[in-house]
Order: structure tokens, then C-alpha cells, then sequence
């Protein structure tokens, strides 16, 4: 099967961004342990990061056609902004799980609300980096049944 992961605006800076909050793994670190896990299981990623809402829209669009299986998407601060990427998702039927490195429960209000959890097939948040390989997992697993 094929898994899509996408990044949303400023992930590409994991690492060096505010490691108190989003902690000291790159993006680059975390798409490869990823693309390992789902190599383990017979299965492949494909990831993407983008700055670009429009960008990160036509990916969702593009998906549909590619027989892409399961989306797992940290939207960033698209999270709390973002009806045109929540449209793409619903659009695409897809199913997705969503992950934030960082509790969004435990910061400002404004990264209380998301426009996507309620689409979502389930919700990580707080986990880190750990939380993609939760989301991963929890895929591969209901890609077997
Ligand atoms: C984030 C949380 C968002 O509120 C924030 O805008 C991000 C990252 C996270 O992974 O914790 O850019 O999605």
C-alpha cells in the first residue's frame, strides 16, 4: 500500500525550531524512519513538505489519482486556518490521522480548534516525533485488515 505524509508551513525547520517545544529530530530524520518502518512492513511513504497552501491543496488532489491508500498529515499552523485544506481532504475521502509534535491542548487558545480533527480517522498530539510512527502503525494496521 501507499501512505502519504505531509508536512505543513515551517516543519521544514524541525530541529532548529524552537527545540523546547518541537524537539531536536529533523524532518529529514523523521521521513526516514518512516520510510524504513513501512519498507519493514512491504509498504511505501511518499512524503512532502510545503510552506504553500496551494501546494499542499494540489497534493491532496493528486493523491485521489495515484491509488495513495492513507494520508498522515501535520498540517501546522494550516491546523488552526486552513477550510481549503480541510475541503481538499474531505474531497479526496482519504483516509487520514493527524499529528502535531507539540500537545496543542497545552498551548495558546488558538491552537485549540483544528478544521481537521473531526474529519480525521483519530488525532495524535504531544508524542513528538514518536507520534508519525504512532500514526504510521496504527495505518499499516488497518491497511491489513
Ligand atoms: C504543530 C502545532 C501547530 O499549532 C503549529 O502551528 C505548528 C506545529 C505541531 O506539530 O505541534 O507549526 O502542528
Amino acid at each position: 500500500a501507499s501512505i502519504l505524509v505531509i508536512h505543513g508551513p515551517n516543519l521544514n525547520l524541525l530541529g532548529d525550531r524552537e527545540p523546547d517545544v518541537y524537539g531536536r529530530t529533523s524532518l529529514a530524520d523523521i521521513d526516514a524512519r518512516l520510510q524504513e518502518q513501512a519498507r519493514e512492513a512491504g509498504h511505501h511513504v511518499l512524503s512532502l513538505q510545503s510552506n504553500s497552501e496551494s501546494e499542499l491543496i494540489e497534493r491532496v488532489h493528486d493523491a485521489r489519482h495515484e491509488g495513495v491508500d492513507f494520508i498522515v498529515i501535520n498540517p501546522a499552523a494550516f491546523t488552526h486556518t486552513s477550510v481549503a485544506l480541510r475541503d481538499a481532504l474531505a474531497a479526496t475521502a482519504i483516509p487520514f490521522i493527524e499529528v502535531h509534535l507539540s500537545n496543542v491542548h497545552a498551548r495558546e487558545s488558538f491552537r485549540h480548534h483544528s478544521y481537521f480533527s473531526d474529519l480525521a480517522q483519530g488525532v495524535i498530539c504531544g508524542l513528538g516525533p514518536d507520534g508519525y510512527e504512532f500514526a504510521l502503525q496504527a495505518a499499516l494496521r488497518q491497511l491489513k485488515q
